[in-house]
């Protein structure tokens, strides 16, 4: 790809599009970028090259004659180049990532045609321009800065200008959507974690979790782009779907905290309760089906001091009840061993409200729980799930729970005593 800039101000554009990425592709041969002086090719002693407007008004307008010869000394040498003339306007079609792709697809040499004060002689477009192209509904003083998006954005798409073509394929505007988020060292920045799913190694899950960022985030940052979006994969109209239903949820993004639950939180967690039995039941999973967990239940965890309300801002957004005491059940496990020699607290009972589905609350509220172990001295959390709740183990998988086996739990008659074990040694804090 061939690029010149016709500019009154060749050194800025040369400093810049000489550097870093597209530089090192200028030295390699990849791309050739030239910026050419149209100064150079005035025809008057001053070396003008511009003049006051016909018909009066402000400023002045580029003379046609310079901007003409210098395209033709440019043109002389680019016979057998599909080549494109492009002036730089405010008035032009605004710019996306089709066009580059366009311009990168079809021509191998564009002129890049840079105006300035009110803009160039009329005649000159007329004559010698076979598109126009526009940053953006604004105004800028010059035609350099757009025409240094352009080059910038139509060079990176010219093979071996970046090290693999998965460089930008999936980067924002590729298919019509944006990327997902981005992140790097350290895993906790600021208090903010870095997603789990990105520390798990497991692909597949990524790219779906990506995926569905790219949707949620098109959606929700530009809905223009979104609305435009024809999506026929079946992956992305579940990952629609799924997205689609936790619109309706809330967002975190107030501040989280956890504190001791007290007996005039116990209608917000039997309300949460309430809406797991109906989750639950929903996902047939046997699981909170009859009386447990009872407001009794809650009050005898309060009263210990082991049961926690997780708060988004004001709101009850979730529980979870922690204890130091033995459970004698877990001595009977089966089909595997709990980790020897050590102290452990034991997660109960929790739960999300509703509203909160699909926030990652769950998981926030899994540190909650680390948290509140360290606080109690421990570093040990063991727990168990009913066989059939797969979300939960998903959880506590993705959470760094190990599955230790099988255990069979004191519990209601109305209650499934089937369980699966998962502890979680923490490690010590750096
Ligand atoms: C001050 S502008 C002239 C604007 C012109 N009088 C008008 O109102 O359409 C000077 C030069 O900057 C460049 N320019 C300004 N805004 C631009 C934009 N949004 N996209 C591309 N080039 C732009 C053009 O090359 C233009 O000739």
């Amino acid at each position: 790809m061939r690029i010149d800039i016709m500019t009154l101000f060749p050194d800025t554009v040369n400093a810049v599009l000489h550097e870093s990425i597209i530089g090192r592709a200028a030295k390699k041969g990849i791309v050739e970028i030239n910026c050419v002086q149209i100064r150079d090719f005035t025809e008057n002693r001053q070396n003008q090259v511009d003049d006051y407007p016909y018909g009066g008004g402000w400023g002045c307008v580029m003379m046609a004659q310079p901007l003409k010869s210098c395209l033709v000394n440019i043109m002389s040498t680019a016979s057998g180049l599909r080549s494109r003339v492009i002036y730089l306007s405010p008035q032009g079609q605004p710019y996306t990532q089709e066009t580059a792709k366009r311009l990168q697809r079809d021509y191998d040499h564009l002129v890049l045609v840079c105006g300035h004060y009110e803009g160039v002689d009329e005649r000159f477009i007329e004559e010698c321009v076979d598109e126009e192209i526009s940053l953006g509904d604004f105004v800028l003083t010059g035609g350099e800065i757009a025409a240094m998006a352009v080059a910038d954005s139509v060079c990176r798409l010219v093979p071996g200008v970046l090290s693999d073509e998965q460089c930008y394929i999936g980067e924002s505007h590729w298919d019509g959507l944006l990327e997902y988020p981005q992140y790097t060292r350290p895993e906790v920045w600021e208090g903010r974690q870095v997603p789990e799913v990105l520390l798990q190694g497991d692909h597949a899950k990524v790219s779906r979790w990506r995926r569905k960022q790219q949707l949620q985030r098109t959606r929700d940052k530009r809905p223009d782009l979104f609305e435009k979006l024809a999506l026929t994969d079946p992956e992305d109209q579940k990952l629609l779907a799924e997205l689609q239903r936790e619109a309706g949820r809330r967002k975190l993004d107030g501040e989280l905290t956890y504190r001791a639950a007290t007996e005039e939180d116990l209608a917000e967690i039997l309300r949460m309760v309430d809406e797991s039995r109906v989750w639950l039941k929903r996902h047939r999973i046997d699981q909170w089906q009859g009386e447990y967990p009872s407001a009794e239940t809650f009050r005898a965890d309060i009263a210990l001091g082991e049961c926690f309300l997780v708060c988004h801002g004001e709101e009850a957004a979730g529980f979870f009840t922690l204890s130091t005491a033995e459970e004698e059940s877990y001595a009977g496990i089966t089909d595997g061993k709990w980790t020897e020699g050590i102290a452990c607290c034991v997660l109960h009972r929790a739960a999300v409200a509703e509203a909160y589905r699909g926030s990652g609350l769950s998981t926030q509220l899994l540190r909650f729980v680390e948290q509140q172990c360290r606080a109690f001295g421990l570093r040990c959390i063991r727990t168990d799930t009913h066989k059939n709740n797969k979300v939960m183990q998903n959880l506590l998988r993705d959470n760094g729970y190990r599955y230790r086996g099988n255990l069979v739990i004191a519990a209601a008659a109305d209650h499934a005593t089937a369980r699966r074990a998962y502890e979680k040694i923490l490690k010590d804090k750096k």
